[in-house]
């Protein structure tokens, strides 16, 4: 039995959520679903955008199902993984036939450092019209967010892919931080001596993700690198309605679409439920639910490439006719 807290949120939240809890249920696997609020609407009412018992209901349970949260994304959902000290941001990237991808055979994930980097919030006006801003990067965190990625890869070598891991970083301007990056990265990459490795300056990095995405497997980097490159990396493969993400921690597992509560499409059944089903088969892998994991993947591919879809990829279903489509192939 697996305690899942479920946060819809805000906006297209209340719709894609409940999608891919229709689908995790027919999984057959065991679950208790518990509820939580958090976001616009929660502190429209209370002035509280992120209440006491949702942190609670997320620290008990095993893993936490995110929707979206709207204007207060940033008190909510960058909150929660401050809280639960999830380090580890997994951004899957995946071509699926069916969907208007810019390239075919991409399969990779982007593990991006979640804590740390020019994103710490240290900046200041030092003088009147001169502002700075502070990278930290420490050995510490670099180790940690290295051996998650090696261990992916491990994991995932088993099932058949190339165990590489691909270091993103810009060591050759940011000497001191980023050259304690990279120093980092081969340091843990002697303890996985059957995993490639491979580094790139960040920039030239941003041009492999779009001339050759299938040659990669793992790609770690820093904060700031992270965010630019993701968001990059799922316009490939049909964008925000496909793109899923985990923060991961040594405690807790926080999934959830990229996308947000997209306020223009809300309410009307148009919202893609693509990204939040691709979310719950993470949340399955992380709960080592594998067998179950496949299931829902294959199912998804089937009512893509039938486009049995909504909208946004050319079908006529609404977000919850497309989930029960996924639902009933499970
Ligand atoms: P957004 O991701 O909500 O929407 C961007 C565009 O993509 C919109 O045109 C939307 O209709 C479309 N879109 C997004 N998800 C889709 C889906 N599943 N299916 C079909 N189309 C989809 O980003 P935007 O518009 O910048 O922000 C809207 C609100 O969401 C803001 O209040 C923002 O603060 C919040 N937000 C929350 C996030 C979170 O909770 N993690 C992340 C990003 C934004
Ligand atoms: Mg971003």
């Amino acid at each position: 039995m697996h305690k899942i807290c479920v946060i819809e949120g805000d906006g297209i939240g209340k719709e894609v959520v409940p999608a891919a809890v229709e689908v995790l249920k027919a999984t057959g696997v065991e679950f208790e679903f518990n509820h939580a609020l958090a976001g616009d609407e929660v502190f429209e009412k209370t002035g509280v955008a992120l209440p006491e018992e949702t942190i609670a209901a997320a620290k008990a349970a095993d893993a936490i199902l995110f929707g979206a949260a709207g204007e207060t994304a940033a008190d909510v959902i960058v909150k929660l993984r401050k809280i639960l000290d999830t380090y580890a941001n997994i951004r899957p990237v995946k071509s699926y036939n069916g969907i208007n991808c810019l390239k075919t055979g991409i399969d990779y994930i982007i593990v991006r450092e979640n804590t740390e980097g020019l994103y710490k919030g240290i900046e200041a006006e030092i003088a009147g019209g001169v502002t700075v801003a502070t990278r930290v990067i420490t050995k510490d965190a670099s180790e940690r967010i290295f051996k998650h990625a090696f261990e992916l890869a491990k994991d995932r070598k088993k099932q058949g892919t190339a165990g590489k891991v691909t270091c993103a970083h810009k060591a050759n301007v940011l000497k001191i931080t980023d050259g304690l990056f990279k120093k980092t990265f081969y340091e843990v990459s002697n303890d996985y001596n059957d995993i490639q490795t491979e580094d790139f300056y960040v920039d030239a990095m941003n041009m492999f993700i779009i001339s050759r995405p299938e040659t990669f497997d793992i790609v770690v980097t820093s904060n700031l690198f992270g965010d630019i490159l993701s968001d990059g990396a799922v316009g490939m493969v049909g964008g925000l309605g496909m793109a899923p993400s985990g923060n991961v921690g040594d405690k807790y597992g926080l999934f959830e679409p990229i996308h947000g509560s997209a306020p223009d499409i809300a309410g009307k059944g148009l919202a893609n439920p693509t990204a939040t089903i691709l979310t719950a088969v993470m949340m399955l892998r992380y709960l080592k639910e594998n067998e179950a994991a496949e299931r829902v993947e294959k199912a998804l591919e089937e009512v893509l490439s039938l486009g049995l879809t909504t909208p946004d990829l050319g079908g006529t279903l609404s977000t919850s006719e497309m989930g029960q489509e996924v639902a009933k192939r499970v």
